[in-house]
């Protein structure tokens, strides 16, 4: 079976799980640029790239010398928090990087311009940072627009954003945005917010769709549960003889998410892009690993925070209310 394409409101066909290519600040930039050449040979044709992650030019080499023609790729790629107010210049030295004409999408990272150096601590706090503005979002979301007029992006899109956050933005965007990536495993499922996003016709691409085993100490709490640890998990990958994660992937895939799991190993490369194009999970499996969320978020974003005594969860609008 072939990897399913995810249809966007445009049209526009996107395969429906992708390669990250975040190294977790102990991935090497090489590492991660054989990762994506390993995965380019496997059959992976959507990689999630950011300028952040600090690879985008090794990456780029590894575009600039593949067989695989340019329109068999979908290639991402998200404008920092520091660079909001000057995005075009962002998305030029990435295009440049990634040794490519024109990208498929072009996220906004994070809907806050506060940034932190690299390995920050979760107590680090920018000095400068500010609370979410809707206009000043909304004057960054121009810029993404202008891209597409320019011709250098195809699509634009979010990440990182919440429902409250949408309903100040999308009724004065011009461009709706074609995706939304957010956190999305069998721990944190997000019902409700995937039921929004499919009424504003965005599509959602899912990160650490394993539940980031690897992810830095910064982003561990001691209430973090881990998805390829769930009882209810093991127990179908056992009976269908597969690691958890190829479950996770599954799930994700039955849901319509885009996954975008990270490897550095050939053959967890190769069992993720099985598991996207494997038999569909049964209804029973898919009702069982439903009935194990533990809306437990992993990448709670607290150096994103602007003010002293803040919880992360101000980050989240959780009770539909945008915090200033
Ligand atoms: N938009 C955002 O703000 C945002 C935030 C976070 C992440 N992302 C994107 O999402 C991507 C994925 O997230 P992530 O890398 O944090 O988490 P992830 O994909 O859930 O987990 C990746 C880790 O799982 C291991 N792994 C992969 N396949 C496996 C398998 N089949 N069996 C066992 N272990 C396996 C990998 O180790 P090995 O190398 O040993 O296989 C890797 O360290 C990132 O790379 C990035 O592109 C975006």
């Amino acid at each position: 079976m072939a990897v399913p394409n995810r249809t966007l409101s445009s049209g526009a066909e996107m395969p429906g799980i992708g390669l990250g290519t975040f190294g977790s600040d102990h991935v090497s930039p090489a590492a991660v640029a054989n990762a994506v050449r390993l995965g380019l040979d496997l059959g992976y044709r959507h990689i999630d790239c950011a300028s952040v992650y600090g690879n985008e030019a090794e990456i780029g080499q590894v575009f600039a010398s593949t067989d695989v023609p340019r329109d068999h790729l979908w290639i991402s790629s998200k404008v920092w928090n520091d660079s909001h107010d000057r995005v075009a210049a962002s998305c030029e030295q990435t295009l440049r990087d990634l040794q490519v004409d024109y990208l498929d999408n072009y996220l906004v990272h994070w809907p806050f311009p506060n940034s932190h150096a690299a390995h920050a601590d979760v107590d680090e706090r920018n000095p400068d940072a500010v609370a979410f503005n809707t206009e000043a979002y909304l004057e960054t979301w121009e810029q993404m627009e202008g891209l597409v007029s320019r011709g250098l992006v195809r699509h634009i899109g979010t990440s990182n954003m919440t429902p409250a956050k949408f309903d100040a933005v999308l009724p004065s965007m011009a461009i709706t945005p074609s995706v939304n990536e957010m956190e999305l495993h069998p721990h944190f499922q997000q019902p409700e917010f995937i039921a929004y996003l499919r009424d504003c016709t965005i599509e959602p691409i899912g990160f650490c769709p394993l539940g980031s085993p690897n992810r830095p100490e910064r982003d561990r709490t001691s209430a973090d549960t881990s998805p390829t640890k769930d009882t209810a998990i093991a127990e179908i990958a056992h009976k269908r003889g597969v690691h958890p994660a190829t479950i996770c992937i599954m799930w994700a895939i039955a849901n319509g998410h885009t996954p975008i799991p990270f490897s550095t190993s050939e053959r967890n490369l190769a069992s993720n892009l099985a598991a996207a194009s494997a038999e569909p999970l049964s209804s029973e499996e898919i009702a069982i690993v439903g009935a194990a969320d533990r809306d437990c978020r992993l990448i709670k974003g607290q150096v994103f925070l602007w003010k002293d005594g803040q919880s992360w969860t101000d980050l989240w609008d959780i009770d539909g209310v945008i915090a200033s």
